[in-house]
């Protein structure tokens, strides 16, 4: 009985500091203080999802410039090694799957033609989607907003 209760904790401690982070980013949203200041630190995986999200950005910038892509980010490929929140429930069969699939995305976009880019990068956000879709849904409204969509 104690355990399922500890369990069950962790994983709505998990799914709050989830939602919660994602509210620290949209600006309109003004999160609660006492509820940001329980927070711990950013786990080391959540660091790098910023980074994803940063870059992706960043790739979606240059494309829409007709500018080259920023450096290849050989940090990601830490990604399945990465510390994830104390709690986050990680599922060890579709989370190595979905992060496999988004590193050969990250490859693809690298190998891919000029013209074959903005296909690449949007294989790329579907792919930050389809991850979110079973580990930690917080951010998909933002991914969403990350493709590249045809009126761009
Ligand atoms: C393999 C699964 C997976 C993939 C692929 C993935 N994510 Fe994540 N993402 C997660 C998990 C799990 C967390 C929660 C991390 C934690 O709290 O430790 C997370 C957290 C985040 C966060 C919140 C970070 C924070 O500050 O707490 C953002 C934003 C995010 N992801 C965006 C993205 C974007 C953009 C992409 C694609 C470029 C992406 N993710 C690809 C699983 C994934």
């Amino acid at each position: 009985m104690y355990t399922t209760r500890t369990a069950i904790l962790l994983c709505l401690i998990g799914l709050v500091s989830c939602f919660a982070r994602q509210a620290e980013e949209a600006p309109h949203v003004t999160p609660a203080p006492e509820v940001v200041q329980e927070l711990t630190p950013p786990s080391e995986l959540a660091l790098l999802m910023r980074s994803m999200a940063a870059h992706a950005d960043t790739v979606k910038a240059a494309l829409g410039r007709g500018e080259d892509l920023p450096p290849y980010p050989k940090a990601f490929s830490n990604l399945m090694k990465a510390e994830p929140t104390k709690g986050m429930h990680i599922d060890p069969i579709t989370f190595p799957t979905f992060a496999k699939d988004y590193l050969d995305k990250v490859d693809r976009l690298y190998k891919a033609k000029k013209t074959d880019r903005t296909r690449a990068y949007n294989a790329l956000v579907q792919s930050c989607a389809n991850c979110h879709g079973s580990h930690c849904p917080g951010p998909l409204m933002r991914i969403k907003k990350m493709y590249v969509t045809g009126s761009e």
